[in-house]
């Protein structure tokens, strides 16, 4: 008897794809069985909590079982539902963006706690934008913000700027095709930078999930992992206004060396803040 066959309900057809999900060593099985039949039912997952009689058509039956063969194949949740929540703001997401980590959250936090006032005028700058995921959620902060996301890769520049139109934020966003800084102008008072850290050592121990469908140059940078901060660190003076800051996010154990290259170009360090598990997560960088 084939797996369409059995379920009929969803709570059935949930558990059945949990026994499949926690015998590849998906971490959390029964979330993610009801996120995506969530999104083939078109209902949020909870309600799979307190319904699980809720029925499934056959159609969705047939296509909830072909995504949970695509996440045993570890391909990611936010490839298969097409969306990632970040900063409580749903953000498209396909294989040609770095899927949004909640450790990032740490530095839209930090730049927030930075500008306090709500109407300020502030003029932002997101390097290697991606989905839009930092620059975007700081925008919706901020009503009188407006801002740049520049990126070398023109697909994830077209889901950027998708992002800012479903966020009604495109009025205030520009997004531009350039390698790091080379075609930028004009000085900033929030810069962020969530930029490739990861060393060639590193990737090769990557998951699955991450190595084999996350987009390359959103994670490698050389042999150290330090290059992307060493080509974008010696030129953000020039960028940020008189009392800018900006947020880069560094790697595990990375800070103290990205510390040091900021240093090394005349930039002061303001702070170290760590993400939600304690992790050293977003430096924030300010100009003599
Ligand atoms: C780690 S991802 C960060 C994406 C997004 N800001 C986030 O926080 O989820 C790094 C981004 O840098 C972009 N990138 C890589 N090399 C670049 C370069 N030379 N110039 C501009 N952007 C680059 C990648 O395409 C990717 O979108």
């Amino acid at each position: 008897m084939t797996d369409q066959s059995v379920c009929t309900e969803a709570g059935e057809l949930i558990s059945t794809a949990v026994s499949k999900l926690t015998a590849v060593g998906i971490e959390l099985p029964q979330l993610e069985a009801r996120i995506l039949l969530g999104s083939v039912m078109q209902i949020p997952p909870s309600q799979f909590i307190v319904s699980p009689e809720i029925k499934c058509s056959d159609e969705e039956k047939l296509k909830y079982i072909a995504l949970v063969e695509r996440r045993k194949q570890y391909e990611p949740v936010s490839h298969l539902t097409g969306f990632r929540e970040f900063w409580s703001l749903n953000y498209q997401i396909t294989s040609s963006v770095l899927d949004p980590r909640p450790d990032s959250e740490t530095l839209v936090f930090e730049a927030l706690k930075s500008f306090p006032e709500r109407k300020l005028p502030l003029r932002v700058l997101d390097i290697g934008v991606g989905s839009g995921c930092l620059l975007l959620s700081f925008l919706s902060e901020r009503p009188n913000a407006v801002g740049i996301g520049v990126d070398i890769s023109l697909s994830a520049l077209k889901i950027a700027y998708q992002n800012a139109v479903s966020f009604e934020l495109s009025n205030r966003a520009v997004f531009q095709q350039s390698n790091w800084l080379d075609g930028v102008a004009g000085e900033y008072d929030v810069i962020f930078c969530n930029p490739p850290y990861v060393s060639s050592e590193e990737f090769k121990l990557l998951h699955d999930d991450v190595r084999k469908f996350e987009p390359r140059e959103a994670l490698l940078a050389g042999v150290d992992g330090l290059e992307a901060y060493k080509n974008i660190l010696p030129h953000i003076s020039k960028f940020l206004s008189k009392d800018g800051e900006a947020f880069f996010e560094v790697g595990i154990n990375q800070a103290q060396r990205v510390s040091e290259i900021s240093e090394a170009n005349g930039l002061i360090v303001r702070g170290q803040f760590a993400d939600i598990s304690g992790i050293p997560r977003c430096l924030a960088i300010k100009k003599h």
